[in-house]
């Protein structure tokens, strides 16, 4: 049995109760930040950086023309429950989003549990190595209490910052492909893929680059 078909991806972590999860929130502590569901009141947080055309037209979405864009975002993202929020402890403000969405790269490989994760990050913060934070505690879940196979990850050819992100965090790149954007005006761009076995991600010393 599929778990997270079953039971929506972050369900698997409350049906178990393998971490902190309090009505149906889930709550995931690192050393400097809080990842948690997204609540409706986080819209002006999500504002800050959607409407910044440094961070949503990277990451693949349209930049919000208003809180209104992002109080329907926020809706999206909870009745999805394949995203949260990034909550900087110190400051007790939303500073970003990541999330670990559905995806089929090979239909022969369905039987896979694979997911694609994704994060923006308010540009105020970047730099401090938060992502990456935020990206390692996704994997250890993902990997120890999700029961996922495989997480990819994947940006935008000209993006730096993010192809840093991965190398951080020990991705494996696999391939680049040609996409249309739906969300950016049919923009052509170059993705390139990178992935992680649960396999490599236990020994990384076996899986030499
Ligand atoms: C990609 C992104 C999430 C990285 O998050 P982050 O927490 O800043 O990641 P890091 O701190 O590890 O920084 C990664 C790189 O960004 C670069 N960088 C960009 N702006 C920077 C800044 N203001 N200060 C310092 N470094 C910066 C650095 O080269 C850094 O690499 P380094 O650690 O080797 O110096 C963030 O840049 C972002 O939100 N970009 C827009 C959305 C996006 O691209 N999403 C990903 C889609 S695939």
């Amino acid at each position: 049995m599929n778990l997270n078909e079953t039971f929506g991806l972050f369900g698997v972590l409350r049906k178990f109760n393998k971490i902190k999860s309090k009505e149906n929130m889930i709550e995931i502590e690192t050393n400097r930040l809080f990842l948690r569901n997204w609540k409706s009141s986080d819209y002006k947080d999500l504002y800050e950086y959607g409407k910044n055309d440094l961070v949503g037209p990277s990451a693949g979405w349209a930049i919000h023309k208003s809180e209104d864009d992002s109080k329907e975002v926020i809706k999206t993202f909870i009745k999805n429950d394949d995203s949260l929020a990034i909550v900087l402890k110190s400051e007790n403000k939303v500073i970003g989003g990541i999330g670990l969405h559905k995806i089929v790269l090979n239909k022969n490989c369905k039987k896979l549990n694979e997911r694609e994760i994704g994060y923006a990050l308010n540009s105020s913060y970047w730099g401090n190595g938060y992502i990456p934070e935020a990206v390692n505690s996704l994997l250890e879940i993902g990997f120890e209490k999700m029961n996922l196979d495989l997480i990819w990850c994947s940006h935008f050819e000209e993006n730096k910052n993010s192809k840093r992100v991965t190398e951080k965090c020990g991705f494996y790149y696999k391939f680049k492909k040609a996409e249309i954007l739906s969300l950016l005006d049919n923009k052509k761009v170059t993705s390139l893929y990178y992935s992680i076995s649960k396999d490599e991600y236990k020994n990384p010393n076996i899986y030499k680059k």
